[in-house]
């Protein structure tokens, strides 16, 4: 069992393999946070172990007469309204108008494997001894609010999954006006607050800032996780590198308002607030009705930003991720956006799916313009119906050519949004997100659908399925291309307003899960302006996601390199696309693009018509050797042996089974610099490894001590090794 509860001490000690999470009692009435990270034995009772007795002047000392002082305890779910003033993870409103709760301890629950969360994506198990999870209740007495804190311990990896739900067991309305999932304390603040930073087509850029007294925070408020702060916090001490130091994570399975926080009070606690961003949040919680808060997993690493990495990828690739690709090999796929455009037809298309196939290529994806009268982005969102200009014979006609050539196909959809130029909205003006009598300000000329109402919801299942179900499919590609502003929902109620970012959320989560269930079969990517919506909730819908619309090699680096923080390889759609590159003109070889591109979920995105027999017969080597590595690399051990964000070159390795992956790519080349030194990690010592092309052998103590030296004179160098184990 991996929760305990010490009935003596009144503590709970949570362990995975190498991290134990303790709560205690405090006063029998107040549940504190007392330690997160190494795994320990015992702890002393909370009264032995906090300075409770110590006080801040004006901070009243409200707790029992103990003289403990409210505003210097941990507490495990602060609330509003004591004489805590730090910021809360729960503040509500009553119907006397009071904003004060007082939640008190009220009992625990210790159960066998982990629930779903009802309506949200989150982490789970497949057997229930993979995991235990403990259930605290939490209640205010006055107005009859419970408070349930979720707590799963995983037992052979080193995650702890926690939620809140919320239920109301009053007779009274409750109006919350910020609902946390997840508090949790350092008991010193020298540390980094680590966090990815991002725009449209520069995504999650990894940043590092020392935590300072006061609030630090980044989030979102475009109800969508989105291009710019990923729902991700780690805070690592100062000296922490990628393979030493300590190293906490964050990640909220979420995909909507985010906020990840930390506060530093004048005694230089630090209390790390996760969750949905209370900033135009708010739900009503009718008597009897339940609010279930969204997952954040939380990891400790003794060994640096790299060891929390694998525990994300791990847990991420194996119990986030669902369905039939969740573990088979997914098919190298060619897309025609940048070859094309909106500018295509069905010879066109069948030119690039025929040309792809002769080289290896598996699934021809037909992205934006198929449907209405889509020839730009101005027009036909919502119309779900093929344009019988740019194919006579329909998606069915080109589905089944494709197929027969022995390729599969897949399709483009955008179904949140609605252009104004479409038969849906002359037909539901108000089926989009929009405030009457203020302008409804487009993006990229296109509205959001609300779907925070059924029947909006029902139409784009409706929609998406008879597509779906009309042609030989294997494969949708689900874009979302603006965010949300002139936030309204002609449905709701006016107290309930400010419910809309969450309701939309929920009915995405909804639809998709309608969706990926009726149609097992097919692989779902996500995609958001490539990297917008990223996060750890969309993963429990989509194994994979295209993971910026830069498709430049060297910017992929960073992008892939950032992103590898939390998501693993398997997650990262990467394409090679044309020369010079659209979206940064640079003009890398087509190895390079190649080798970056094999350490996510390869894919060709232009018309390898336009290729010379020679850059021929480099892709259709590529799609070889990427089919010998695919397996080590999205299934490996990730070590990120060189950082993009810290010098001219980037090495990432990948370890699985008996098979080592090392990428070596050097950005930009400097004179008389000297070879780049790349030491591998996580070999066995003793064991010798043969690199398949020169046959050389070495032993792990080599590689990893001594280590490789490649070539930094050249710009734009690349260079995969394979080694194998030489098993005796
Ligand atoms: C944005 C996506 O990220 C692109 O890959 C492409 O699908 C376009 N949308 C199509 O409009």
């Amino acid at each position: 069992m991996s929760i305990i509860y010490d009935s003596n001490d009144s503590v709970f000690y949570l362990h995975t393999p190498k991290t134990s999470y303790v709560m205690g009692i405090y006063c029998e009435k107040y549940l504190l946070h007392l330690y997160y990270g190494k795994k320990i034995d015992k702890f002393p009772k909370v009264s032995e172990h906090l300075p409770v007795a110590e006080q801040l002047a004006f901070s009243p000392t409200d707790i029992d007469k103990t003289g403990a002082c409210t505003n210097l305890l941990p507490m495990e779910y602060p609330c509003y309204g004591s004489a805590d003033f730090r910021t809360p993870a729960f503040h509500a409103e009553y119907e006397n108008g009071s904003a004060v709760t007082k939640l008190e301890y009220s009992g625990y629950e210790i159960i066998k494997g982990k629930k779903p969360l009802c309506g949200l994506p989150a982490t789970y198990v497949e057997a229930s001894d993979e995991a235990d999870t403990l259930l605290i209740t939490l209640c205010d007495k006055l107005t009859g609010l419970e408070i349930v804190l979720s707590y799963t311990a995983f037992n052979t990896i080193d995650a702890i999954a926690k939620s809140v739900t919320v239920k109301n067991k009053g007779k009274e309305k409750i109006n919350i006006k910020s609902v946390l999932s997840s508090t949790t304390y350092l008991f010193d603040k020298d540390y980094d607050f680590v966090h990815l930073e991002g725009a449209w087509a520069r995504e999650r850029n990894i940043q590092k800032r020392p935590l300072m007294n006061g609030i630090m925070a980044v989030g979102s408020k475009r109800v969508s996780s989105s291009h710019n702060h990923s729902p991700f916090l780690a805070l690592a001490r100062t000296y922490a590198t990628e393979s030493q130091g300590d190293v906490y994570g964050f990640s909220l399975v979420y995909s909507g308002n985010h906020i990840e926080q930390t506060e530093v009070n004048s005694v230089d606690v630090t209390r790390v607030n996760i969750g949905i961003n209370p900033f135009g949040f708010n739900w009503l919680l009718e008597p009897l009705e339940e609010f279930q808060a969204p997952e954040v997993v939380l990891t400790y690493s003794d060994e640096g930003f790299g060891k929390m990495s694998r525990i994300y990828h791990k847990l991420y690739r194996t119990r986030l991720v669902r369905g039939r690709y969740r573990d088979i090999e997914r098919p190298v796929l060619i897309n025609n956006w940048e070859a094309t455009y909106f500018d295509f037809n069905e010879e066109k298309i069948l030119n690039i799916a025929k040309k792809a196939k002769s080289v290896g290529v598996e699934l021809m994806v037909l992205d934006d313009g198929w449907f209405g009268k889509r020839n730009s982005d101005n027009c036909s969102l919502g119309d779900w119906v093929v344009d019988r200009n740019k194919l006579p014979d329909g998606t069915e006609s080109l589905a089944q050519k494709i197929t027969d050539m022995g390729m599969k196909f897949g399709l483009w959809f955008e179904p949140e949004m609605i252009s104004e130029d479409s038969e849906l909205y002359r037909h539901h003006p108000d089926w989009c997100i929009h405030v009457e009598g203020r302008p409804r300000t487009p993006s990229r000329n296109q509205l959001v659908l609300d779907l925070s109402r059924q029947e909006v919801c029902d139409y784009i299942v409706e929609a998406v399925t008879s597509v779906l179900k009309s042609a030989p499919i294997s494969y949708v590609k689900w874009d979302y291309n603006r965010n949300i502003s002139e936030i309204g929902s002609a449905s709701l109620s006016c107290q309930r307003q400010q419910e809309l970012p969450h309701r939309y959320i929920l009915g995405l989560y909804n639809v998709l899960e309608r969706l990926t269930s009726a149609f097992p079969e097919i692989l779902f990517e996500g995609c958001s302006g490539g990297g917008g919506r990223f996060d750890a909730g969309m993963l429990y819908y989509y194994p994979q996601y295209w993971t910026s619309d830069n498709t430049d090699a060297i910017e992929r680096l960073y992008i892939q390199h950032g992103t590898s923080m939390v998501m693993p390889s398997s997650t990262m759609g990467a394409h090679i696309s044309a020369v010079p590159n659209h979206q940064v003109g640079r003009t890398t070889p087509l190895k390079m693009r190649g080798d970056v591109a094999m350490a996510g979920q390869l894919g060709y995105e232009l018309d390898l018509n336009t290729l010379t027999d020679e850059e021929i017969e480099t892709v259709r080597q590529q799609i070889i050797l990427y089919k010998e590595i695919r397996e080590t690399v999205h299934k490996g051990d990730m070590y990120r042996l060189k950082s993009p964000f810290d010098g001219m070159n980037t090495a990432w390795e990948y370890a699985y089974k008996n098979t080592v992956v090392l990428m070596y790519f050097t950005m930009f080349a400097r004179c008389q610099m000297g070879k780049v030194c790349v030491k591998l990690c996580g070999l066995d010592e003793n064991t010798q490894y043969i690199e398949k092309n020169s046959r050389r052998k070495y032993s792990g103590n080599y590689l990893m001590n001594v280590g490789l030296y490649f070539d930094s004179s050249k710009e734009f160098h690349s260079e995969i090794l394979i080694f194998d184990k030489v098993l005796s």
